[in-house]
């Protein structure tokens, strides 16, 4: 569950995840601007969850949401802006795609806004039917009027 690269490691351990830390980061982020602390919580308790760790102090993080059969999807993804660029997200996802509980799916979906290229170079492409997926979309839904 623990695998290291030099100063850093990386654990799907669940109880290594930080969900303080977890919490400070998505709270700012552009997609779950404003989440309770709670909620990141619960989200990771009901998700398969990836740490990268430097110093004891949690620095990136990916959660799949999944029923380890068919299906998954890939949110939060995240290393600090001062550990950027050094192949941490990478790591990350061969971790994630390499989990024994996520092989043979039919579907592993994400959105992003603007790391498409990150994702591609491990097999996500565009949709290839858009008009075939629909959605309930609640942009902004934790932010405080
Ligand atoms: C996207 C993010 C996770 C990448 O982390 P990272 O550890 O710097 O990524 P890596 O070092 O493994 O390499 C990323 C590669 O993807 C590319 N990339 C594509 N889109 C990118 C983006 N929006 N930001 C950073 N890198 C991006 C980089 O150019 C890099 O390619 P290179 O090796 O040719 O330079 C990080 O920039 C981040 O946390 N961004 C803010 C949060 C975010 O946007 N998360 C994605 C939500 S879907």
């Amino acid at each position: 569950m623990t695998l290291s690269r030099g100063e850093f490691t990386l654990s799907w351990d669940p109880a290594a995840q930080q969900p303080e830390r977890i919490h400070a980061y998505l709270t700012q982020s552009y997609w779950a601007e404003g989440i309770p602390l709670a909620l990141v919580r619960k989200s990771m308790e009901h998700s398969l969850c990836f740490g990268v760790f430097a110093n004891g102090e949690q620095i990136g993080f990916a959660r799949v949401v999944t029923d380890r059969a068919t299906y998954a999807w890939l949110a939060d993804v995240y290393v600090l802006e001062a550990y950027r660029g050094r192949g941490l997200a990478s790591w990350l996802l061969e971790a994630v795609l390499a989990h024994p509980e996520l092989q043979g799916l039919r579907r592993f979906a994400l959105a992003t806004r603007d790391a498409h290229k990150l994702y591609e170079r491990f097999g996500f492409t565009p949709l290839t039917k858009p008009e075939s997926g629909m959605e309930i979309r609640r942009p902004g839904l934790y932010k405080k009027p």
